[in-house]
């Protein structure tokens, strides 16, 4: 192993019956907080109430700040700090997807920025200090709920950056799958295409390539997300299926998969931050399409080989390229996505700005070591269809 730090000081409380914890843990956090949440689904499923219940019954002061986007917007958290400054809350409480998640985590950390916001999504600075947020997760995928990082579309730029802080990580995390039940079924599949991606860019782009035990949970966690992810696309009501989704997403970008492998790059994400960034596309569908794409192109190399034998079970022998490739389409299949941008709906004009973009990210990132932007223009071209 290389040499490396563990540090995940998020609680997290899972199950069915997590929420009955809620009230004492919220109390622990103080008494007045803005809470954060999305465009109107915990209003439908009834969540919401609930929630003013307990904050009510636990005499909460609140103010809301609803209508979050999904791939939320550096507008939206500058108008959720305003309300955070002029509130002045104790802790943030964030219920909802990624999107809601991200937001509250750039809130609780621009809440004491007073310079440009964007500055800390450039990796200029690197907050120390934050509100404390809370997390009601609703929908798996991402791992927000358990991470130190925040992904805000700039729409001028017509992109997405991350913001990581060890100051960033929630206080605690409700993670009750059951509110997952009412996810449509394709951001189902995004989500768990999204944690696929996590694990899949740890496999691929590692520094330590000698067979070690955190790759071998890489292999076991993308294989177990392949069950789990179709058993729950296919039978949405399953909730033993969706608890061993929403648990494998959160490890997915947690320390424990990463560990001692050394530096690492998420190449694909960076490729993918100007597609959901700027068009109207989901993370996990941008993800779905690119792995696709670089599997196609790197179809020969060693970890593609490997990748196609280990984690998607293909056995050894001639045509392992054209039946690793095969294997993972009918993946794609089974969770009813496209395979292709181009069956998405988006124009092919668009891959010169986005390779533009991608490359700015890598930059900014510093993962732009054995790439050019002649190879990102490749894997555009290839998610396309070409
Ligand atoms: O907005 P509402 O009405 O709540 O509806 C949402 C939204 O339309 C809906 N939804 C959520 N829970 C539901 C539900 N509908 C019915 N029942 C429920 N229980 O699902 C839609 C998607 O929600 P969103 O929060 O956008 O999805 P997700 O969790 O996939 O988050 C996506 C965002 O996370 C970022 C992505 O880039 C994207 O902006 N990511 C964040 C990461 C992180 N912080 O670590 C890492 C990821 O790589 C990713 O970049
Ligand atoms: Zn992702």
């Amino acid at each position: 192993m290389q040499d490396f730090e563990f540090y995940l000081p998020t609680k997290i409380i899972f199950g069915r019956d997590s929420l009955k914890r809620f009230p004492k843990e919220i109390s622990s956090l103080g008494k007045k907080c803005l809470f954060l949440y999305g465009q109107g689904s915990i209003k439908r499923t009834g969540l919401y109430d609930r929630i003013v219940d307990i904050l009510k019954n636990t005499s909460i002061q609140f103010e809301e700040f609803g209508g979050i986007k999904s791939n939320p917007t550096l507008v939206q958290v500058r108008e959720a700090i305003q309300l955070a400054r002029s509130l002045k809350p104790d802790f943030l409480l964030a219920v909802g997807g990624g999107s809601v998640i991200d937001v509250g985590k750039a809130v609780a950390c621009g809440y004491y920025y007073q310079g440009n916001l964007w500055d800390l999504f450039e990796r200029k600075l690197v907050p120390d200090k934050a509100l404390p947020l809370a997390v009601i997760s609703t929908i798996a995928g991402t791992g927000s709920e358990i991470n130190n990082i925040s992904v805000i579309v700039n729409e001028l730029k017509r992109y997405k950056l991350s913001l990581r802080s060890p100051v960033l990580f929630p206080k605690f995390s409700f993670i009750d799958p059951s509110l997952t039940l009412t996810v449509p079924r394709e951001y189902v599949a995004y989500g768990v295409m999204d944690a696929f991606s996590h694990l899949f860019e740890f496999f691929m782009f590692r520094d330590l390539r000698q067979n070690n035990v955190t790759e071998d949970l890489l292999v076991l966690f993308m294989k177990d997300l392949i069950k789990w992810g179709v058993r729950t696309v296919e039978e949405p009501t399953d909730y033993y299926a969706r608890s061993q989704v929403h648990w494998i997403s959160l490890l997915a970008l947690s320390p424990l998969v990463r560990a001692g492998l050394g530096s690492y790059r998420f190449l694909l994400h960076s490729l993918e931050h100007p597609l959901s960034g700027g068009y109207p596309i989901a993370h996990g569908q941008g993800l779905a399409t690119l792995v696709r794409a670089y599997l196609r192109i790197n179809r020969a190399h060693e970890a593609v080989r490997s990748f196609f034998v280990r984690v998607l079970e293909v056995p050894l022998g001639p045509d392992l390229a054209k039946r690793g490739l095969k294997a993972y389409d009918s993946l794609l299949e089974r969770l009813s996505l496209p395979k292709t941008l181009r069956e998405v709906g988006l124009s092919e004009d668009v891959i010169h700005d986005l390779a533009e973009k991608a490359w700015e990210i890598l930059h900014l990132w510093k993962a732009e070591k054995d790439i050019n932007r002649e190879s990102l223009v490749k894997i555009y071209l290839e998610a396309f269809g070409h």
